[in-house]
């Protein structure tokens, strides 16, 4: 998302819109990518970005293949210059990749003809997540400009926070990041972002408040006391709610740890869009898919 322009969002999200009627109707699927073959290649675990790409992919009658690290010849020692090479041999269009390694795809897309597309690395980046995350506050508040936006949890290791900060900065939004100083990296403010360690202050007046996990597999777990105590501290309750705007949205990538860093009765209460969310996930991908198979916005 650093990389991104403005236009480049907009002309993203406009694609998106365009495809997101196919997932509503009885055949879900329309012949644009009809010959094309997308391969996901995933070194973390996922649901709702593997899922959602093979699903964006075959709606789009792409063929689609999926691996899985564990699975793959990756366990045997294979590096992942080797692996990319060795699939690109069968003439894939799209290689779609998440690992644990910040650079990851960049390495690849180096290497490889094939379009690369990052479905997550390290604590880098998640540029679909944002995508699929501005599409949704675009579609709930009708425009990303004015928009305040508090994004709260384990930022240090969220590539979501990062590529949601370097997307909403492209629009002229108002962005707090909240949480203990030790889950909040250096400098943060030079990315044009304010910093809270109050839920209760970060929350107050935004138009939408996107809840983290702590990235336990990114060693988040040892930047804080203890569950409990940041619990009682960042955990997103009703009581919070009501000191955001009135029309406030409540936002979480997923996977969700309730009463961790959200509350049920948020997580499932009528400000939530975090379903929206999963679902506007196909649209962007959909759209992500054929913009990198030569499709014209
Ligand atoms: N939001 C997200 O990336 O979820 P998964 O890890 O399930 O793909």
């Amino acid at each position: 998302m650093r990389d991104l322009s403005r236009e480049e969002i907009l002309l993203l999200l406009d694609t998106a819109d365009s495809f997101r009627d196919v997932s509503r109707r009885d055949i879900k699927k329309v012949p644009t990518l009809r010959g094309k073959t997308v391969i996901t290649l995933f070194y973390e675990p996922s649901t709702r970005t593997r899922v959602s790409f093979e699903i964006a992919a075959k709606r789009l009658s792409a063929d689609t293949i999926n691996i899985s690290a564990g699975s793959s010849s990756a366990a045997k020692g294979e590096t992942l210059k080797d692996t990319g090479k060795n699939l690109e041999s069968m003439r894939p269009d799209v290689i779609v990749i998440r690992h644990s390694m910040p650079g990851a795809p960049h390495m690849l897309a180096g290497v490889l003809d094939s379009a690369i597309v990052n479905a997550g690395d390290g604590s880098h980046e998640h540029p679909t997540q944002a995508l699929l995350d501005l599409f949704t506050m675009r579609e709930k508040k009708e425009t990303l400009d004015g928009l305040k936006v508090a994004i709260v949890g384990d930022i240090i290791h969220s590539r979501v926070a990062r590529s949601n900060i370097f997307a909403l900065k492209k629009f002229d939004t108002e962005v707090t990041c909240c949480a203990p100083p030790t889950m909040l990296p250096p400098r943060l403010e030079e990315l044009g972002v304010k910093v809270s360690h109050r839920l209760e202050d970060a929350v107050a007046g935004k138009d939408v408040i996107m809840m983290l996990r702590i990235q336990k597999e990114r060693g988040g777990a040892s930047s804080i006391p203890s569950i409990r105590e940041y619990s009682s501290l960042y955990c997103l309750q009703e009581s919070h709610v009501k000191e955001a705007r009135e029309k406030v949205i409540i936002m979480h990538p997923g996977p969700l740890n309730r009463g961790v860093e959200i509350s049920s009765d948020v997580a499932d209460g009528p400000y939530s869009v975090i379903l929206n969310q999963v679902e506007n996930g196909v649209a962007v991908r959909m759209a992500v898919l054929y913009l990198l198979s030569g499709g014209e916005g």
